[in-house]
């Protein structure tokens, strides 16, 4: 997933796109590149890699163009490279484009441009749009050039284009992926992400699915791709700057674990009514009914939050009797899985923008099915296209690996478990038990937080292992399976997340003094049973990092070091237990000097198949 930024306004325009594009680097980082017109010529600086090495190139330059672009890629097609870098040109260097998304069709319009005399530069699928665009520009102004080249295009776009034959405007277009204007005073901005918007204006205009818009200095225009004409009203963001920034930490995604005491008192906020022991949504009031009648329900989403799914199984399924499937949302879309009126599919998604998640909404709306969603970003397209939902209040995550939003993920997943139960036979006294101990997580949360030091000794003993395994039973089993993603994801070591009582059916076989075995085990229901797993690692060698419930001096006897976590009911185990794995697989990938916030091959969002 790729990240475009555009200006046009009263200001210099490079050292906002290049702010903007710092701001979505989390969206990608194979390559960099600017497209100003200045003095009436098309001027473009694009290089392969991060963009410091954008910044570096362009040093010499001193634009001071009050109209640009900028994009920050994530490669699809064609591989990272200076010339396969956006902003895109025509043969004649006419127009300049910046595409985040992916032409599926673009063989055969890439065959028809060539007949029709186009030379084509790059491999990649988003230059196609740039000769389409210009093909229709000599004959109609650049609106209309763009509306009648997008009627041809079947795929994904967020697109910004200029022209030097019309150097006052940018058009902007979306399909599939995410686009949002700015509009400032006497400034319109356009970016595939509203963080970057931030330090110019507040007000935003989310573009709907098929839009198209026009943006002048003095103004906007937006219609629909056949030309109807749309009115929207800004919203103003009540996101500042400072949360979009690391606030000196070392990386956002130390910031963001670091946060989790106020994520958790942000996603209660409103909806926990302690003095009326009840629980309540205002996104979800006109649905309450369909909730009530609901006799299935199906969590779709991918990565992290797919994690978060497997623990509202756990969750809804104790607490209100409503049986509870989870899919990983690339899975459910090609299931075709019949689905009956009374099931409600709830997809999970911290951006809001996932392809495989938007799509598998997409088809339960298509079946006329109630879907939910559990969404961080405002405005964003699952947000926009399932029928009811929950924002979880969070502020930007911007590391790429997934850690404030889980957590958020699972206390209001529990709120809507103690929701659903309201409408059943979830009998008071129990309402009042978890929402107490969800009242006192945050403090708890920041006595674990404080044992961060002691968590940084442990990975620096194993932060040379190969390979890792984590294991869990009932709700920490899915912690199992979040804390090995955490070290996959950011310190590039093999590592696997499994029940407990599952080692001795094959992975055992692993087992060695070289192997560390991360054990989430709570003096919970299924302690005993976790701790004789742990017998069978030690008979082996293996060695045990545990995180256990404080007070428990049993495990001291197996395992080599034990990282203890304040007491919760069993429920809300994993919202505590996830914070020590996310900590560990953070400090290994400090120790092994790896890109923690942008690790490799991965994006924060993925929004293409
Ligand atoms: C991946 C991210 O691209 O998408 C993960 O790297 C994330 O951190 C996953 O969990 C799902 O993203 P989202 O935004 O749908 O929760």
């Amino acid at each position: 997933m790729c990240g475009i930024i555009g200006y046009i306004g009263p200001k210099k325009s490079l050292p906002i796109l290049l702010d903007g594009l710092k701001r979505m680097e989390y969206r990608g980082y194979d390559s960099a590149g600017i497209a100003v017109i200045e003095d009436g010529r098309l001027k473009i600086v694009k290089k392969q890699g991060k963009l410091d090495v954008l910044k570096k190139e362009l040093k010499p330059y001193k634009f001071s163009a009050n109209l640009g672009l900028g994009h920050i890629r994530w490669a699809t097609h064609g591989e990272p490279s200076d010339l396969n870098a956006h902003p895109h040109t025509d043969g004649k260097n006419e127009i300049a484009i910046v595409h985040n998304g992916i032409v599926e069709n673009y063989q055969g319009l890439k065959k028809w441009l060539i007949e029709k005399g186009c030379q084509f530069k790059t491999k990649t699928d988003s230059e196609i749009l740039a000769h389409l665009i210009n093909e229709y520009h000599q004959d109609n102004d650049l609106e209309q050039a763009v509306r009648l080249a997008l009627k041809k295009v079947i795929g994904a776009y967020g697109l910004a284009v200029i022209s030097k034959k019309e150097p006052d405007k940018i058009i902007a277009a979306r399909l599939g992926s995410p686009v949002v204007l700015g509009i400032g005073k006497n400034e319109r901005l356009v970016a595939s992400d509203l963080t970057a918007l931030l330090p110019v204006t507040k007000n935003v205009i989310f573009l709907e699915e098929g839009e198209l818009a026009v943006l002048t200095a003095e103004g906007h225009k937006i219609t629909k791709l056949n030309g109807q004409e749309e009115t929207r009203q800004p919203q103003q963001i009540d996101w500042d700057i400072e949360q979009a920034e690391k606030g000196g930490y070392d990386h956002f995604m130390l910031k963001e674990i670091m946060e989790e005491p106020a994520t958790v008192k942000a996603s209660l906020r409103g909806r926990m009514i302690l003095e009326k022991n009840i629980v309540v949504f205002g996104g979800l009031i006109d649905v309450m009914d369909q909730l009530a009648q609901a006799n299935r329900l199906i969590i779709v989403a991918c990565g992290t939050a797919h994690y978060a799914g497997r623990i509202a199984e756990y969750i809804i399924e104790n607490l209100v009797d409503l049986p509870v499937e989870v899919d990983y949302a690339s899975e459910f879309r090609y299931k075709e899985e019949p689905l009956d009126p009374k099931t409600i599919v709830l997809a999970i998604s911290q951006s809001g923008e996932t392809a495989d998640t938007l799509a598998a909404v997409r088809l339960a709306n298509q079946q006329g099915i109630l879907t939910l969603g559990i969404v961080n970003t405002v405005g964003s397209s699952i947000a926009r296209e399932t029928k009811a939902g929950i924002y979880n209040h969070i502020g930007p995550e911007v590391a790429v690996a997934s850690t404030k939003a889980f957590v958020s993920q699972l206390v209001i997943i529990t709120l809507l478990a103690i929701l659903l139960g309201q409408q059943r036979r979830l009998a008071d006294n129990q309402i009042k038990t978890i929402m107490a101990e969800l009242d006192q997580l945050p403090e708890k949360i920041q006595t674990i937080l404080d044992q961060k030091a002691t968590i940084e000794k442990i990975a620096k003993l194993y932060c040379q292992a190969e390979n890792f395994i984590f294991v869990g039973r009932k709700l920490n089993y899915p912690i199992a399976l979040e804390g090995a993603l955490k070290m996959k994801e950011i310190s590039y070591i093999h590592a696997e997340g499994y029940p407990a009582g599952e080692l001795k059916h094959g992975p055992l076989a692993l087992i060695d003094e070289n192997w560390p075995v991360v054990a989430i085990i709570s003096r919970d229901s299924v302690y005993e049973k976790t701790l004789s797993n742990l017998e069978e690692v030690k008979a082996r060698k293996g060695k045990i990092i545990a995180i256990a419930t404080e007070g428990d001096q049993q495990i001291k006897t197996i395992a080599d070091q034990v990282i203890y976590i304040p007491k919760t009911i069993e429920l809300l185990n994993p919202i505590l237990n996830v914070i020590p794995v996310q900590l560990l697989a953070y400090y290994v990938a400090k120790f092994r000097g790896c890109p923690i916030d942008q690790p490799r091959n991965l994006a924060k969002s993925v929004t293409v198949e």
